[in-house]
Protein backbone atom coordinates (compact mmCIF):
# COMPACT_ATOMS: atom_id res chain seq x y z
CA UNK A 1 0.00 0.00 0.00
CA UNK A 2 1.29 3.09 -1.05
CA UNK A 3 1.77 5.64 1.78
CA UNK A 4 -0.55 8.81 0.48
CA UNK A 5 -4.03 8.90 -0.03
CA UNK A 6 -5.35 10.43 -3.05
CA UNK A 7 -8.82 12.96 -2.50
CA UNK A 8 -9.97 14.85 -5.59
CA UNK A 9 -12.69 17.28 -4.66
CA UNK A 10 -14.46 18.97 -7.86
CA UNK A 11 -11.31 19.87 -10.28
CA UNK A 12 -8.74 20.26 -7.54
CA UNK A 13 -6.98 16.81 -6.05
CA UNK A 14 -5.08 16.39 -3.20
CA UNK A 15 -2.98 14.19 -1.25
CA UNK A 16 -2.82 13.32 2.24
CA UNK A 17 -0.23 11.25 4.18
CA UNK A 18 -0.93 8.08 5.21
CA UNK A 19 -0.13 6.97 9.54
CA UNK A 20 0.06 3.29 10.47
CA UNK A 21 0.11 1.59 13.74
CA UNK A 22 2.35 -1.22 15.02
CA UNK A 23 -0.87 -3.49 14.42
CA UNK A 24 -1.46 -2.53 10.83
CA UNK A 25 -4.00 0.03 11.61
CA UNK A 26 -4.03 2.82 8.43
CA UNK A 27 -5.48 6.39 9.00
CA UNK A 28 -5.43 9.22 6.97
CA UNK A 29 -3.91 12.28 8.49
CA UNK A 30 -5.98 14.93 8.04
CA UNK A 31 -4.55 17.75 10.23
CA UNK A 32 -3.95 19.94 6.77
CA UNK A 33 -7.47 19.36 5.33
CA UNK A 34 -9.22 22.84 6.41
CA UNK A 35 -6.29 24.60 5.33
CA UNK A 36 -5.25 23.03 1.54
CA UNK A 37 -8.86 22.38 0.92
CA UNK A 38 -9.62 26.15 1.74
CA UNK A 39 -12.22 25.19 4.18
CA UNK A 40 -13.61 21.43 3.21
CA UNK A 41 -14.12 19.22 6.41
CA UNK A 42 -15.05 15.76 7.40
CA UNK A 43 -18.02 14.93 9.29
CA UNK A 44 -18.59 11.66 11.52
CA UNK A 45 -21.35 10.92 14.10
CA UNK A 46 -20.28 9.37 16.58
CA UNK A 47 -16.62 9.15 15.40
CA UNK A 48 -17.30 5.83 13.96
CA UNK A 49 -14.84 6.29 11.53
CA UNK A 50 -12.17 9.03 13.07
CA UNK A 51 -9.08 8.02 15.28
CA UNK A 52 -8.97 11.10 18.13
CA UNK A 53 -5.18 10.53 18.89
CA UNK A 54 -2.24 8.41 18.29
CA UNK A 55 -1.85 5.67 21.49
CA UNK A 56 0.34 3.24 23.10
CA UNK A 57 -1.93 2.21 25.89
CA UNK A 58 -4.58 -0.44 24.75
CA UNK A 59 -4.91 -2.38 21.53
CA UNK A 60 -8.48 -4.03 20.25
CA UNK A 61 -9.52 -5.64 16.89
CA UNK A 62 -13.49 -5.57 16.96
CA UNK A 63 -13.88 -8.59 14.25
CA UNK A 64 -10.96 -10.70 15.79
CA UNK A 65 -12.13 -10.36 19.48
CA UNK A 66 -8.29 -8.76 20.82
CA UNK A 67 -8.11 -7.05 23.77
CA UNK A 68 -4.51 -6.25 24.71
CA UNK A 69 -2.86 -3.66 27.49
CA UNK A 70 0.19 -2.88 26.58
CA UNK A 71 0.66 -5.71 24.65
CA UNK A 72 0.32 -7.77 27.18
CA UNK A 73 -3.43 -10.20 26.04
CA UNK A 74 -6.30 -9.40 28.65
CA UNK A 75 -6.44 -13.45 28.64
CA UNK A 76 -3.36 -13.93 30.41
CA UNK A 77 -4.25 -10.32 33.30
CA UNK A 78 -6.61 -11.98 33.87
CA UNK A 79 -5.16 -15.17 35.01
CA UNK A 80 -2.17 -14.42 35.83
CA UNK A 81 -1.74 -10.54 37.84
CA UNK A 82 -3.64 -8.31 40.09
CA UNK A 83 -5.19 -5.44 39.46
CA UNK A 84 -2.46 -3.41 40.69
CA UNK A 85 0.12 -4.28 38.72
CA UNK A 86 -2.28 -4.35 35.49
CA UNK A 87 -2.56 -0.57 36.99
CA UNK A 88 1.16 -0.21 36.99
CA UNK A 89 1.70 -1.56 33.72
CA UNK A 90 -1.41 1.00 31.78
CA UNK A 91 -0.34 4.05 32.96
CA UNK A 92 3.37 3.49 33.38
CA UNK A 93 3.79 1.08 30.13
CA UNK A 94 5.28 -2.13 31.38
CA UNK A 95 4.30 -4.58 34.50
CA UNK A 96 6.13 -3.69 37.17
CA UNK A 97 8.83 -5.08 38.83
CA UNK A 98 8.69 -5.99 42.32
CA UNK A 99 10.47 -3.60 44.10
CA UNK A 100 8.36 -1.04 41.78
CA UNK A 101 5.53 -2.54 42.76
CA UNK A 102 5.87 -2.46 45.92
CA UNK A 103 7.05 1.22 46.11
CA UNK A 104 3.53 1.95 43.97
CA UNK A 105 1.81 0.46 46.73
CA UNK A 106 3.47 2.19 49.69
CA UNK A 107 2.79 5.35 47.87
CA UNK A 108 -0.85 4.66 47.20
CA UNK A 109 -0.83 3.86 50.99
CA UNK A 110 0.64 6.78 52.13
CA UNK A 111 -2.52 8.67 50.94
CA UNK A 112 -5.54 6.78 51.25
CA UNK A 113 -6.92 9.08 54.35
CA UNK A 114 -9.34 11.74 52.78
CA UNK A 115 -10.44 14.76 54.28
CA UNK A 116 -13.46 14.42 56.57
CA UNK A 117 -14.91 18.09 55.17
CA UNK A 118 -15.40 15.48 51.82
CA UNK A 119 -17.31 13.41 54.33
CA UNK A 120 -19.62 16.40 54.87
CA UNK A 121 -19.75 16.69 51.34
CA UNK A 122 -21.19 12.98 51.16
CA UNK A 123 -23.39 13.19 54.25
CA UNK A 124 -25.39 16.26 52.08
CA UNK A 125 -26.43 14.03 49.52
CA UNK A 126 -29.69 12.70 50.12
CA UNK A 127 -29.47 8.51 50.62
CA UNK A 128 -31.27 7.71 47.52
CA UNK A 129 -28.51 9.58 45.34
CA UNK A 130 -27.66 7.67 42.59
CA UNK A 131 -23.95 6.68 43.65
CA UNK A 132 -22.84 7.43 40.06
CA UNK A 133 -23.61 11.11 40.89
CA UNK A 134 -22.13 10.68 43.82
CA UNK A 135 -18.92 9.76 42.81
CA UNK A 136 -18.70 12.12 40.20
CA UNK A 137 -18.76 15.08 42.99
CA UNK A 138 -16.74 13.89 45.34
CA UNK A 139 -13.84 13.14 42.81
CA UNK A 140 -14.24 16.57 41.70
CA UNK A 141 -14.37 18.13 45.11
CA UNK A 142 -10.99 16.27 45.78
CA UNK A 143 -9.48 18.69 43.84
CA UNK A 144 -10.04 21.57 46.28
CA UNK A 145 -8.50 19.23 49.25
CA UNK A 146 -5.67 18.69 47.26
CA UNK A 147 -5.10 21.85 45.12
CA UNK A 148 -0.98 20.43 44.12
CA UNK A 149 -3.51 17.76 42.05
CA UNK A 150 -3.61 20.43 39.45
CA UNK A 151 -0.08 21.25 38.78
CA UNK A 152 1.14 18.28 36.27
CA UNK A 153 3.20 19.54 34.03
CA UNK A 154 6.39 17.46 34.88
CA UNK A 155 6.06 13.49 35.71
CA UNK A 156 6.64 13.86 39.40
CA UNK A 157 3.88 16.37 39.65
CA UNK A 158 1.75 13.99 38.05
CA UNK A 159 2.40 11.16 39.72
CA UNK A 160 1.78 12.34 42.91
CA UNK A 161 -1.95 13.25 41.62
CA UNK A 162 -2.22 9.65 40.34
CA UNK A 163 -1.09 8.37 44.05
CA UNK A 164 -3.13 10.32 45.08
CA UNK A 165 -6.36 9.52 43.08
CA UNK A 166 -5.61 5.73 43.19
CA UNK A 167 -5.83 6.05 47.22
CA UNK A 168 -8.73 7.68 47.40
CA UNK A 169 -11.06 6.78 44.87
CA UNK A 170 -12.00 3.21 46.67
CA UNK A 171 -12.33 4.92 49.89
CA UNK A 172 -15.40 7.56 48.17
CA UNK A 173 -16.42 4.08 46.57
CA UNK A 174 -16.79 2.58 49.93
CA UNK A 175 -17.86 4.79 51.32
CA UNK A 176 -20.77 6.02 48.45
CA UNK A 177 -21.79 2.08 49.24
CA UNK A 178 -22.10 2.47 52.95
CA UNK A 179 -24.08 6.10 52.53
CA UNK A 180 -26.43 4.54 50.62
CA UNK A 181 -26.76 1.41 52.95
CA UNK A 182 -27.30 3.76 55.89
CA UNK A 183 -23.47 2.39 57.32
CA UNK A 184 -20.91 3.86 59.14
CA UNK A 185 -18.15 4.95 57.12
CA UNK A 186 -14.41 3.74 57.25
CA UNK A 187 -10.81 4.36 55.99
CA UNK A 188 -10.07 0.44 55.30
CA UNK A 189 -6.58 -0.54 56.53
CA UNK A 190 -3.47 -0.01 55.36
CA UNK A 191 -2.15 -3.58 56.11
CA UNK A 192 -4.61 -5.39 52.94
CA UNK A 193 -3.68 -5.50 49.74
CA UNK A 194 -5.17 -3.21 47.17
CA UNK A 195 -8.00 -5.17 45.95
CA UNK A 196 -8.69 -6.68 49.88
CA UNK A 197 -8.40 -2.90 51.00
CA UNK A 198 -11.28 -2.38 48.62
CA UNK A 199 -13.33 -4.82 49.71
CA UNK A 200 -12.52 -4.16 53.74
CA UNK A 201 -13.57 -0.70 52.69
CA UNK A 202 -17.05 -1.91 51.25
CA UNK A 203 -17.99 -4.51 53.40
CA UNK A 204 -16.29 -3.97 56.98
CA UNK A 205 -19.15 -4.27 59.69
CA UNK A 206 -18.58 -2.19 62.91
CA UNK A 207 -19.58 -5.43 65.19
CA UNK A 208 -17.83 -7.78 63.83
CA UNK A 209 -13.98 -8.72 62.13
CA UNK A 210 -13.35 -8.46 58.81
CA UNK A 211 -13.10 -12.03 57.20
CA UNK A 212 -11.79 -11.75 53.41
CA UNK A 213 -13.37 -14.76 51.11
CA UNK A 214 -10.37 -15.80 48.65
CA UNK A 215 -13.08 -16.37 46.34
CA UNK A 216 -14.60 -13.19 46.09
CA UNK A 217 -11.81 -11.32 45.91
CA UNK A 218 -10.16 -13.10 43.17
CA UNK A 219 -13.35 -12.35 41.25
CA UNK A 220 -13.07 -8.50 42.12
CA UNK A 221 -9.66 -8.96 40.93
CA UNK A 222 -10.49 -10.37 37.26
CA UNK A 223 -13.36 -8.01 36.88
CA UNK A 224 -11.52 -4.64 37.70
CA UNK A 225 -8.42 -6.31 35.75
CA UNK A 226 -10.70 -6.59 32.90
CA UNK A 227 -12.71 -3.09 32.64
CA UNK A 228 -9.14 -1.82 33.53
CA UNK A 229 -8.87 0.48 29.57
CA UNK A 230 -10.39 0.12 26.21
CA UNK A 231 -8.84 2.71 23.96
CA UNK A 232 -10.95 5.47 23.16
CA UNK A 233 -14.20 4.56 24.43
CA UNK A 234 -17.26 7.20 25.61
CA UNK A 235 -15.65 7.46 28.92
CA UNK A 236 -12.36 7.54 28.03
CA UNK A 237 -12.13 10.12 25.14
CA UNK A 238 -14.63 12.73 27.58
CA UNK A 239 -11.26 12.34 30.02
CA UNK A 240 -9.10 13.03 27.39
CA UNK A 241 -11.33 15.98 25.74
CA UNK A 242 -11.74 17.66 29.23
CA UNK A 243 -8.14 17.02 30.10
CA UNK A 244 -7.07 18.53 26.92
CA UNK A 245 -8.14 22.05 28.65
CA UNK A 246 -5.03 21.20 31.20
CA UNK A 247 -7.97 20.79 34.05
CA UNK A 248 -6.62 18.78 36.82
CA UNK A 249 -6.64 15.24 36.84
CA UNK A 250 -9.75 14.86 39.46
CA UNK A 251 -12.08 16.95 37.59
CA UNK A 252 -10.82 15.29 34.23
CA UNK A 253 -11.77 11.91 35.84
CA UNK A 254 -14.95 13.19 37.32
CA UNK A 255 -16.48 13.96 33.33
CA UNK A 256 -15.15 10.67 32.71
CA UNK A 257 -17.38 9.23 35.67
CA UNK A 258 -20.58 11.07 34.30
CA UNK A 259 -19.70 9.36 31.22
CA UNK A 260 -20.04 6.05 31.66
CA UNK A 261 -23.27 6.61 34.17
CA UNK A 262 -24.80 6.41 31.04
CA UNK A 263 -26.86 3.00 30.40
CA UNK A 264 -25.65 3.06 26.47
CA UNK A 265 -22.24 2.71 28.67
CA UNK A 266 -21.43 1.84 31.68
CA UNK A 267 -24.37 2.27 33.21
CA UNK A 268 -25.64 -0.83 31.07
CA UNK A 269 -23.97 -3.20 33.62
CA UNK A 270 -26.88 -2.22 36.28
CA UNK A 271 -29.49 -1.76 33.71
CA UNK A 272 -28.91 -5.63 32.18
CA UNK A 273 -29.67 -6.76 35.68
CA UNK A 274 -32.61 -4.85 35.37
CA UNK A 275 -33.39 -6.28 32.58
CA UNK A 276 -32.79 -9.97 33.72
CA UNK A 277 -34.79 -9.03 36.67
CA UNK A 278 -38.17 -7.75 35.07
CA UNK A 279 -37.87 -10.43 32.45
CA UNK A 280 -38.18 -12.92 35.90
CA UNK A 281 -40.70 -11.53 37.06
CA UNK A 282 -41.91 -11.67 33.91
CA UNK A 283 -42.19 -15.31 34.10
CA UNK A 284 -38.80 -16.01 32.26
CA UNK A 285 -40.52 -14.63 29.19
CA UNK A 286 -36.74 -13.91 26.68
CA UNK A 287 -38.91 -13.95 23.51
CA UNK A 288 -40.90 -10.94 24.03
CA UNK A 289 -38.11 -8.93 25.24
CA UNK A 290 -36.47 -10.38 22.17
CA UNK A 291 -39.66 -9.08 19.96
CA UNK A 292 -39.39 -5.87 21.94
CA UNK A 293 -35.63 -5.42 21.09
CA UNK A 294 -36.20 -6.11 17.76
CA UNK A 295 -39.39 -3.43 17.24
CA UNK A 296 -38.39 -0.34 16.03
CA UNK A 297 -40.85 1.43 17.50
CA UNK A 298 -39.69 0.29 21.23
CA UNK A 299 -36.72 2.23 22.49
CA UNK A 300 -36.29 -1.02 24.27
CA UNK A 301 -32.57 -2.55 23.55
CA UNK A 302 -31.55 -5.73 24.88
CA UNK A 303 -28.91 -4.26 27.72
CA UNK A 304 -25.38 -6.18 27.42
CA UNK A 305 -25.80 -6.68 23.71
CA UNK A 306 -23.82 -4.64 20.72
CA UNK A 307 -20.29 -2.54 20.60
CA UNK A 308 -19.46 -0.06 18.75
CA UNK A 309 -16.22 -1.94 17.89
CA UNK A 310 -17.12 -5.35 18.52
CA UNK A 311 -18.29 -7.26 15.65
CA UNK A 312 -17.51 -10.62 17.20
CA UNK A 313 -17.44 -11.48 20.97
CA UNK A 314 -16.22 -9.34 23.24
CA UNK A 315 -13.04 -11.02 25.05
CA UNK A 316 -13.95 -9.81 28.12
CA UNK A 317 -17.60 -11.38 28.05
CA UNK A 318 -16.67 -14.74 27.35
CA UNK A 319 -13.97 -14.58 30.53
CA UNK A 320 -16.58 -13.00 32.87
CA UNK A 321 -19.56 -15.90 31.50
CA UNK A 322 -16.79 -18.44 32.60
CA UNK A 323 -15.69 -16.39 36.09
CA UNK A 324 -19.82 -16.07 36.23
CA UNK A 325 -20.14 -20.38 36.59
CA UNK A 326 -16.92 -20.70 39.01
CA UNK A 327 -17.63 -18.01 41.47
CA UNK A 328 -21.45 -18.27 41.90
CA UNK A 329 -20.50 -22.42 41.91
CA UNK A 330 -17.64 -21.55 44.54
CA UNK A 331 -20.10 -19.71 46.87
CA UNK A 332 -22.76 -21.87 46.71
CA UNK A 333 -25.02 -19.81 44.91
CA UNK A 334 -27.92 -20.56 42.78
CA UNK A 335 -29.21 -17.23 41.05
CA UNK A 336 -31.87 -17.98 38.56
CA UNK A 337 -30.92 -14.96 36.98
CA UNK A 338 -27.69 -16.54 35.42
CA UNK A 339 -30.14 -19.27 33.78
CA UNK A 340 -32.34 -16.45 32.07
CA UNK A 341 -29.14 -14.45 31.06
CA UNK A 342 -28.11 -18.06 29.41
CA UNK A 343 -31.27 -18.64 27.68
CA UNK A 344 -31.24 -14.96 26.45
CA UNK A 345 -27.86 -15.08 25.04
CA UNK A 346 -28.37 -18.55 23.43
CA UNK A 347 -31.73 -16.58 21.41
CA UNK A 348 -29.97 -13.49 20.71
CA UNK A 349 -27.32 -15.54 19.02
CA UNK A 350 -29.79 -17.19 17.14
CA UNK A 351 -32.08 -14.71 16.52
CA UNK A 352 -31.13 -13.48 12.63
CA UNK A 353 -31.93 -9.55 13.77
CA UNK A 354 -28.71 -10.14 16.23
CA UNK A 355 -26.71 -12.14 13.80
CA UNK A 356 -27.30 -9.73 10.87
CA UNK A 357 -26.00 -6.62 13.01
CA UNK A 358 -23.44 -8.93 14.98
CA UNK A 359 -24.53 -8.03 18.16
CA UNK A 360 -22.60 -9.88 20.56
CA UNK A 361 -22.82 -9.75 24.30
CA UNK A 362 -20.43 -7.36 26.11
CA UNK A 363 -18.44 -6.73 28.91
CA UNK A 364 -21.94 -5.63 30.86
CA UNK A 365 -23.93 -8.39 30.23
CA UNK A 366 -22.72 -11.02 32.92
CA UNK A 367 -20.80 -8.49 34.99
CA UNK A 368 -23.56 -7.65 37.04
CA UNK A 369 -24.50 -11.70 38.22
CA UNK A 370 -20.95 -11.65 40.11
CA UNK A 371 -21.37 -8.35 41.38
CA UNK A 372 -25.17 -9.70 42.88
CA UNK A 373 -23.24 -12.60 44.69
CA UNK A 374 -20.57 -10.84 46.02
CA UNK A 375 -23.32 -8.55 47.57
CA UNK A 376 -22.88 -5.53 45.47
CA UNK A 377 -26.35 -3.47 45.29
CA UNK A 378 -27.39 -3.17 41.49
CA UNK A 379 -26.92 0.69 41.79
CA UNK A 380 -22.91 0.27 42.55
CA UNK A 381 -22.35 -1.64 39.75
CA UNK A 382 -21.76 1.15 37.44
CA UNK A 383 -19.16 2.79 40.06
CA UNK A 384 -17.77 -0.63 40.27
CA UNK A 385 -17.08 -0.37 36.08
CA UNK A 386 -15.58 3.21 37.16
CA UNK A 387 -12.94 1.26 39.93
CA UNK A 388 -11.69 -0.66 37.00
CA UNK A 389 -11.47 1.95 34.68
CA UNK A 390 -9.93 4.66 36.97
CA UNK A 391 -6.12 3.39 35.57
CA UNK A 392 -6.84 3.11 32.44
CA UNK A 393 -8.46 6.86 32.44
CA UNK A 394 -5.33 8.29 34.45
CA UNK A 395 -3.08 6.16 32.02
CA UNK A 396 -5.19 8.26 28.48
CA UNK A 397 -4.99 11.39 30.20
CA UNK A 398 -1.21 10.92 31.12
CA UNK A 399 -0.68 9.96 27.31
CA UNK A 400 -2.24 12.74 25.97
CA UNK A 401 -0.98 15.19 28.63
CA UNK A 402 2.74 14.00 27.92
CA UNK A 403 2.48 13.90 24.01
CA UNK A 404 1.16 17.79 24.48
CA UNK A 405 -1.95 17.25 22.36
CA UNK A 406 -3.48 20.11 21.44
CA UNK A 407 -7.11 21.27 23.09
CA UNK A 408 -9.48 19.21 21.75
CA UNK A 409 -11.94 21.48 19.76
CA UNK A 410 -14.00 19.36 17.25
CA UNK A 411 -15.68 21.81 13.76
CA UNK A 412 -19.33 21.12 12.78
CA UNK A 413 -21.35 21.94 9.35
CA UNK A 414 -24.34 24.30 10.60
CA UNK A 415 -27.55 23.97 8.96
CA UNK A 416 -29.43 26.61 11.34
CA UNK A 417 -30.74 30.00 9.94
CA UNK A 418 -28.77 31.95 7.14
CA UNK A 419 -28.38 35.58 8.54
CA UNK A 420 -31.22 37.89 9.42
CA UNK A 421 -31.80 41.00 11.78
CA UNK A 422 -33.59 41.37 15.14
CA UNK A 423 -37.29 41.76 15.03
CA UNK A 424 -38.71 44.09 17.95
CA UNK A 425 -41.24 42.31 19.93
CA UNK A 426 -44.49 44.46 19.08
CA UNK A 427 -43.65 43.46 15.36
CA UNK A 428 -42.90 39.79 15.43
C1 LIG B 1 -19.63 -0.42 27.01
O1 LIG B 1 -16.93 1.62 23.45
C2 LIG B 1 -16.51 0.84 24.38
O2 LIG B 1 -15.42 0.31 24.36
C3 LIG B 1 -17.47 0.68 25.55
C4 LIG B 1 -17.13 -0.38 26.58
C5 LIG B 1 -15.90 -0.04 27.36
O3 LIG B 1 -15.25 -0.98 27.88
O4 LIG B 1 -15.63 1.16 27.55
O5 LIG B 1 -16.95 -1.63 25.95
C6 LIG B 1 -18.26 -0.51 27.61
O6 LIG B 1 -20.17 0.65 26.96
C7 LIG B 1 -20.26 -1.66 26.44
C8 LIG B 1 -21.65 -1.37 25.76
C9 LIG B 1 -22.70 -1.35 26.87
N1 LIG B 1 -23.98 -0.86 26.33
C10 LIG B 1 -25.04 -1.70 26.19
O7 LIG B 1 -25.01 -2.91 26.39
C11 LIG B 1 -26.32 -0.99 25.73
C12 LIG B 1 -26.98 -1.80 24.62
N2 LIG B 1 -26.14 -1.71 23.41
C13 LIG B 1 -26.42 -0.65 22.49
O8 LIG B 1 -27.13 0.43 22.88
C14 LIG B 1 -25.41 -0.51 21.36
O9 LIG B 1 -25.08 -1.76 20.93
C15 LIG B 1 -24.14 0.29 21.66
C16 LIG B 1 -24.46 1.63 22.21
C17 LIG B 1 -23.27 -0.45 22.60
C18 LIG B 1 -23.40 0.46 20.32
O10 LIG B 1 -24.17 1.25 19.52
P1 LIG B 1 -23.68 1.69 18.05
O11 LIG B 1 -22.32 1.20 17.74
O12 LIG B 1 -23.93 3.15 17.92
O13 LIG B 1 -24.61 0.85 17.14
P2 LIG B 1 -26.02 1.33 16.66
O14 LIG B 1 -26.76 1.96 17.81
O15 LIG B 1 -25.81 2.13 15.41
O16 LIG B 1 -26.74 -0.07 16.33
C19 LIG B 1 -26.59 -0.69 15.05
C20 LIG B 1 -27.88 -1.48 14.84
C21 LIG B 1 -29.15 -0.61 15.01
O17 LIG B 1 -30.18 -1.22 14.27
P3 LIG B 1 -30.46 -0.66 12.73
O18 LIG B 1 -30.70 0.84 12.86
O19 LIG B 1 -29.21 -1.02 11.94
O20 LIG B 1 -31.69 -1.44 12.28
O21 LIG B 1 -27.99 -2.49 15.87
C22 LIG B 1 -29.13 -2.22 16.68
C23 LIG B 1 -29.49 -0.77 16.48
O22 LIG B 1 -30.88 -0.54 16.71
N3 LIG B 1 -28.73 -2.49 18.07
C24 LIG B 1 -29.48 -3.09 18.99
C25 LIG B 1 -28.69 -3.20 20.13
N4 LIG B 1 -27.47 -2.65 19.89
C26 LIG B 1 -27.51 -2.20 18.61
N5 LIG B 1 -30.77 -3.57 18.93
C27 LIG B 1 -31.23 -4.14 20.08
N6 LIG B 1 -30.51 -4.29 21.21
C28 LIG B 1 -29.24 -3.82 21.28
N7 LIG B 1 -28.53 -3.95 22.41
Amino acid sequence: MSDIAKLQIGDNSYEFPLVKGTENEVAIDIKKLRVVTNGIITIDPGFKNTGSCESAITFLDGEKGILRYRGYPIEELAEKADFLEVSYALIFGNLPTKQELDKFHADIKEHSLVDDDVRKILEAFPKAAHPMGVLASLTSALTAFNPSSVNTASKEDMYHAIVRILAKFPVLVGWTMRKSKGLHLNYGKKSLGYVENILYLMFKQPNEEYVMNPIIKDALDKLLILHGDHEQNCSTSTVRIAGSSHVGLFASLSTGISALWGPLHGGANQAVLEMLEAIQADGGDTKKYMAKAKDKNDPFRLMGFGHRVYKNFDPRAKIIKKAADEVLNDLGVDDPILKIAKGLEQEALNEPYFVERKLYPNVDFYSGIIYRAMGIPTDMFTVMFALGRLPGWIAQWREMRLNKEPIGRPRQIYIGETERHFVELDKR
